[in-house]
């Protein structure tokens, strides 16, 4: 993964950091961000999109794990950025993100994001519903302002992921319909509203997808519909966002799909399309979170306890668990581990890794093979940049992990990890408790 290699002293380093070196300077849990991971991912889309369909834009979708270093990064790599909340586009403008270059998406935008969103003047509205699309007319009618929008639709693709996180088909709680003629008619009344304009098209169909094709199909249909907008309606889209989704490689289980296939994949795609139903070529935008942040990001633990159930299972358990990954949890997702203090030693044993709340769900990897471990050893779980971080909470009130980001031997505090003061500190007890 990324930068990882395994030094002469038998230690795991990332970005030419000892890990273990880490875990004692800094303390456990903590997540660990690869620089250059993370910018050669940026450069991958940058790079096969130019060289695929040069019309084009990639952004972050920064929900995958969102924060101010991160922000800088992305900028400098020149990828604009996906922001779903008042929150995120908070944290992008305290960023000086580029403000051109940010996308503002959600299902239930509210009427003060709607009013941040045209007072900071955001690149692209992405309208969900007819709700939203009179609410922001009439919003930038009261600041005198016009919103570029795109329309977010459902093209009735179902990708072959985990159903939670199945976004594109016409049952979602996500954009209108195009297979049951809502999204055509959403097209109509924005095209007819004074302080909109329509610049095109959006649709996700998923995440963690490792079949291509999904997109091919989501493509094949979205290009139907910009046809059949321009014949109803005579607007031409001139933006296709096509979300983002492409899975990375968790573990040996999963395939890895290479960002340059997926660019060739979809350019030929629309390019194909485009010219036999003959409307000129759209600038394609896509936004990826997981396939740009997923592998530079790893957490490290310090192993505890370790229980042998005699013939059952051993169970070691670390200093995180759920409320720093949840997605085990959430979505039985797997992952890897490696000891780092351990990191030349072959597998010997079979265990699983369970973290220190009171709940039996907490558990990060149910039966990996690694070597036998001891108290005070330093676990490494690979690939938990995306939807780490961005989804951790303080359940048992266990104080957040920081951040730390790795580059060439170097080592940055980038989020400092919360205290226990931290956990009471936005508490106030009446007088009369006191
Ligand atoms: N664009 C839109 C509109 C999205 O809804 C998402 C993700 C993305 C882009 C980025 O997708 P990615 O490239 O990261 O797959 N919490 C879940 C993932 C939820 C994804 C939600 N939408 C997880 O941990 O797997």
């Amino acid at each position: 993964h990324g930068t990882m290699e395994v030094n002469e002293k038998g230690n795991l380093e990332v970005g030419g950091c000892d890990v273990t070196n880490i875990a004692t300077e800094y303390g456990t849990p903590l997540y660990i961000l690869d620089e250059e991971e993370l910018r050669d991912n940026c450069r991958a889309y940058r790079q096969a999109f130019e060289e695929w369909y040069p019309n084009s834009e990639t952004i972050y979708a920064s929900k995958a794990f969102m924060s101010l270093t991160i922000c800088k990064i992305v900028e400098e790599e020149g990828l604009g950025l996906d922001v779903v909340s008042g929150g995120e586009l908070y944290t992008a403008l305290e960023a000086d993100f580029p403000t051109d270059k940010i996308y503002f998406h959600g299902n239930n935008k509210t009427p003060e994001e709607l009013e941040m969103v045209l007072n900071e003047e955001i690149g692209r509205i992405v309208v969900d519903n007819n709700y939203e699309l009179e609410l922001l007319n009439e919003l930038a009618d009261q600041q005198g302002k016009r919103a570029d929008i795109l329309i977010r639709v459902t093209p009735g693709v179902e990708a072959h992921t985990h159903s939670y996180i199945q976004t594109g088909q016409t049952d979602s709680k996500f954009g209108v319909g195009i297979q049951n003629g809502l999204a055509l008619e959403t097209v109509k009344k924005a095209v007819e509203l004074e302080n909109i304009d329509v610049k095109g098209i959006h649709c996700h169909i998923g995440s963690q997808i490792f079949n291509l094709e999904s997109f091919e199909v989501a493509v094949d249909v979205m290009l139907d519909f910009v046809e059949e907008v321009k014949i109803e309606t005579g607007l031409v889209m001139e933006e296709l966002n096509i979300g983002g989704g492409i899975g990375i490689k968790y573990t040996d289980k999963d395939q890895s799909v290479s960002i340059d296939q997926y660019a060739e994949l979809v350019a030929k795609a629309i390019k194909q399309k485009c010219e036999e139903i003959n409307i000129p070529l759209p600038k394609i935008i896509n936004e990826p979170g997981r396939s740009i942040i997923g592998t530079a990001g790893s957490t490290i633990y310090t192993v505890g306890s370790i229980k042998n159930i005699p013939d059952v299972r051993k169970y070691v358990a670390v200093d995180g668990g759920m409320p720093d990954n949840i997605r085990p949890a959430l979505y039985e997702a797997e992952y890897e581990a490696i000891v780092a203090n351990k990191a030349n030693r072959k597998p010997e044993e079979v265990v699983s890794i369970t973290g220190k709340c009171c709940e039996s769900g907490d558990m990060l990897i149910w039966d990996i093979e690694l070597p036998e471990m001891e108290p005070g050893d330093v676990l490494l779980t690979p690939c938990t940049g995306a939807y780490g971080y961005a989804m951790a909470n303080n359940y048992n009130s266990l104080p957040k992990p920081g951040v730390v980001l790795i580059n060439n031997g170097q080592v940055e505090e980038i989020i400092r990890g919360e205290r226990y003061e931290d956990l009471v500190a936005k508490e106030e007890i009446p007088a009369r408790l006191k």
